[in-house]
């Protein structure tokens, strides 16, 4: 019964997850739209790992705010050096697909998102950290790592981005093909990069070749009449020479130039630069903010009460252990301890039935003992046989229901990991009640710190979340009833700092919880919270009895709710019972609330007539 029961919720669960878990086409952050290569699992070896281009990549999360905030950024630097294509690509992998879950820690991704710069043929190797940076500086970090990868002897076959140093014009065309008509010689500055970005920008022209000289060779400005710098110079192969007129200093400005003066000499390949052009990106921002701005106001005038849903808390509870921690090659160090408190306060305070509980507990007893290191492969193995040996299911795929956005990349695993640890502050103050001396205060909380700091994926949520609890961690929190307040007020600070942020799920916008709907008491009308009342209220809402089992229906939570909420019963019964177990009460309820109707209907029916003859027994006796 029990077994069948849980099998029919992973069913149920998988199959909710193969329509809504999985982001495809609009709703995902890139699409085949823009000017970067989609990689993954399968095609990034082939694809990448032993090209002749070097690559930078970008390995984000579907579900990372600041991922999401940066894509734009991405998209604009891929089609800011799509003419460089041939030398250097741009790729993403989302990591949050599970299917590349091999492929992100075999290039230890560890926080998103992570940009790599990789050489040619680069099998193997890890790359090179590309800063996550405006798309200039960005655009001079790849030049910086593409001259190297020339100077150390790879990519010989792209154009070449070291200066000229010859004074000698004749060795100017020694490795020119026999397509190129003119050589043109950029003067400049030794650190200006615009040299080599006109070098690649234009590489495709079969007629030209670029090249960049710098004001150290002299004998070389002498020799074309440059007087000042930056300077344009145009050789032909008989050597000849003249210099081009510049607007003004910028990549843009030299490379209309040569653009036009090529046009004018007839080169027909210039179509080839003129191609290359993003305009298309500022209208879709404008877009999107008007169509955001008309969904908040729908937003706004019908807000919903909030409510706390296993299968989210189930969801967290799989994602970082299925996922999250998995991506790590070795967890050793701080990391470990951080992985055995995380694993030590699920067990204790995660409202699991019977065999989560066994499952948690072989966890616990497997990780606790391992004192060196554990290989994020070996734990994922490890999750898999104990969820076998325990009979427990945890969802594969992502399924949300109260943490569903409505679009996919909305919402989702930061939610359910926002209201997991709630669940686990507060249950460990509800289920401590009577001992309450022996609970750490800060049992729970700095267990999620070492979670959050080593293993969750969002690096700007890790980086803020570390400074909220230096700040106020320790001054704040000095009973296990503030470690509750305290997370609570932490996430209000992030529900304020990320109102508004392209991040905010239209449909379900940042406000300081609880609202004056949910809980009149909590707040007054300036806002002024009446903490004692928010924690009464949170020690409610994420109560064990108050989670919401995901594919009952209305009245059977309701059900199960009042069947759970007697204290002293639900202590009695410890927290062991299975969702099958409770469905199985609600059934024998039911059909004994049902005989019971029955047999009262039967009595006073038939009592009826007996009181009807006796009457008319009396009325005869009368
Ligand atoms: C530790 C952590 C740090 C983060 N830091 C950042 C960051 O720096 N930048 C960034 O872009 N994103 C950050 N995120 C993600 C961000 O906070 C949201 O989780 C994400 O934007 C999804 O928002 P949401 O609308 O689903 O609601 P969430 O903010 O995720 O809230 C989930 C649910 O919790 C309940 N809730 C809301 N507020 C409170 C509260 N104060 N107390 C108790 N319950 C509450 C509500 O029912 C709500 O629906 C962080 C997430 C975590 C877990
Ligand atoms: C990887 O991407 C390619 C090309 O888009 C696709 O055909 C393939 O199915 C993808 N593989 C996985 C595992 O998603």
């Amino acid at each position: 019964m029990e077994t069948v029961a849980l099998q029919c919720v992973a069913y149920v669960v998988l199959f909710h997850g193969v329509l809504g878990g999985v982001i495809t086409g609009d709703d995902a952050l890139y699409t085949s739209d823009d000017k970067v290569t989609i990689l993954n699992v399968t095609n990034f070896k082939p694809t990448v790992s032993i090209s002749s281009n070097a690559w930078v990549v970008e390995f984000y999360s579907s579900w990372c705010g600041f991922c999401k905030r940066f894509s734009p950024t991405w998209k604009d630097f891929a089609a800011d050096i799509n003419a460089w294509e041939g030398v250097i690509s741009v790729g993403v992998v989302d990591c949050a697909d599970d299917n590349n879950n091999p492929l992100c820690r075999e290039y230890e991704i560890m926080r998103y998102p992570t940009l790599r710069m990789f050489s040619a043929f680069h099998s193997g190797k890890l790359g090179i950290e590309l800063q996550k940076d405006s798309i200039d500086e960005m655009r001079h970090g790849v030049l910086g790592f593409l001259e190297k990868e020339q100077m150390e002897g790879r990519g010989s076959p792209w154009p070449n981005l070291n200066p000229y140093r010859s004074s000698d014009l004749k060795n100017l065309w020694k490795d020119a093909s026999p397509e190129v008509v003119y050589v043109i010689i950029i003067f400049e500055e030794p650190e200006s990069y615009i040299g080599r970005e006109i070098i690649l920008d234009l590489h495709k022209i079969k007629g030209i070749q670029v090249r960049r000289a710098t004001t150290h060779n002299e004998a070389l400005s002498r020799l074309l009449g440059v007087a000042f710098y930056p300077c344009l110079s145009v050789v032909k192969r008989d050597l000849n020479s003249f210099n081009l007129k510049l607007v003004d200093n910028t990549r843009k400005s030299f490379r209309e130039q040569i653009v036009s003066f090529l046009e004018s000499v007839g080169i027909a390949d210039v179509n080839v630069v003129k191609s290359v052009s993003h305009t298309g990106v500022l209208i879709e921002k404008v877009e999107i903010s008007s169509d955001r701005m008309a969904d908040s106001a729908v937003a706004g005038t019908n807000l919903q009460q909030p409510k706390v849903y296993y299968q989210d808390l189930l969801g967290a509870f799989a994602y970082s252990l299925q996922h999250e921690i998995p991506l790590h090659h070795h967890i050793t160090g701080q990391a470990l301890g951080a992985l055995q408190n995380y694993v030590k306060v699920l067990r204790k305070y995660f409202p699991l039935d019977h065999a989560g509980n066994i499952f948690a507990e072989k966890l616990q007893d497997w990780v606790i003992v391992k004192n060196d290191n554990i290989q994020g492969k070996t734990f994922e193995d490890q999750v898999k046989i104990l969820l076998v040996e325990s009979k427990f299911k945890l969802p594969v795929l992502q399924n949300w229901k109260g943490c569903r956005g409505s679009k996919p990349h909305f919402r989702g695993y930061p939610c359910s990991l926002w209201q997991m640890f709630h669940t686990l502050t507060v249950n460990s103050v509800l289920i401590n009640s009577h001992n309450l001396h022996e609970l750490k205060p800060l049992e729970v909380l700095e267990a999620m710190l070492g979670y959050v700091t080593h293993f969750f994926g969002c690096e700007d949520c890790a980086a803020h979340f570390k400074q909220m609890a230096a700040d106020t961690l320790h001054l704040d929190v000095h009973t296990p009833d503030d470690s509750i307040l305290w997370l609570w007020r932490t996430h209000n600070k992030a529900n304020k700092r990320l109102k508004g942020d392209i991040t905010e799920d239209p449909k379900h916008p940042k406000t300081q919880f609880p609202s004056r709907n949910a809980c009149p008491a909590c707040s007054d009308s300036k806002g002024v919270w009446n903490e004692e009342e928010v924690l009464r209220y949170l020690k409610r809402f994420y109560a064990r009895n108050n989670i919401n089992y995901s594919e009952t229906t209305k009245e059977d939570s309701k059900e199960i709710t009042e069947f759970v909420s007697d204290d002293v019963e639900r202590r009695k019964l410890g927290w062991d019972f299975s969702i099958a177990d409770i469905s199985l009460c609600v059934v024998l309820y039911i059909s004994s609330a049902a005989i019971l109707i029955l047999v009262y209907i039967k009595f006073v029916l038939s009592n009826r007539y007996k009181k009807k003859s006796y009457v008319f027994d009396l009325l005869g006796k009368v």
